[in-house]
């Protein structure tokens, strides 16, 4: 883990905290946007999308990398991602969206935030050290 200043990580999480403002988190309340920059440093974003049926909730992470695969970018170009929440405790992302990051961003830098101005940075074979994907089958 690092500190992570620098000014493409500062835009990443501007994004990612823009984003959160269209959460549509009205049973959990818990508002997430994310933030994902492809080499080419063009950057996506996502928020959290919840349904009646909460099972059918899609978290941000996932809304900022099916919207860059679905526009063009290729599986694996990609630098960096951002998760902001309004959360003391930063918001790492949840097992579901560590398997997808794995599977089409690779072991890129994963940058948490919060409203406050916290942030640190991971890497994703730190949060997701024994993964299943392709290398298995
Ligand atoms: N959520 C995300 O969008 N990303 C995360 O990394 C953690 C959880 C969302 C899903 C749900 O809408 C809400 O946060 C509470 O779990």
């Amino acid at each position: 883990m690092s500190s992570g200043t620098g000014k493409n990580n500062d835009a990443l999480l501007a994004a990612a905290r823009a984003a959160r403002e269209y959460a549509v988190a009205d049973f959990s309340k818990f508002r997430v946007g994310a933030a994902l920059r492809a080499k080419s440093g063009k950057i996506y974003s996502g928020c959290n999308i919840e349904n009646a049926s909460y099972g059918l909730t899609i978290c941000a992470e996932r809304v900022a990398i099916f919207k860059a695969l679905s526009e063009g970018e290729s599986a694996r170009n990609f630098e960096a991602i951002a998760v902001v929440t309004d959360a003391e405790k930063l918001t790492p992302p949840c097992g579901a969206c560590r398997q997808i990051i794995w599977e089409f961003c690779g072991d890129v830098e994963v940058i948490l935030g919060n409203l406050k101005g916290k942030m640190e940075v991971h890497r994703m074979s730190a949060l997701f050290p024994m993964p299943f994907d392709i290398s298995n089958l």
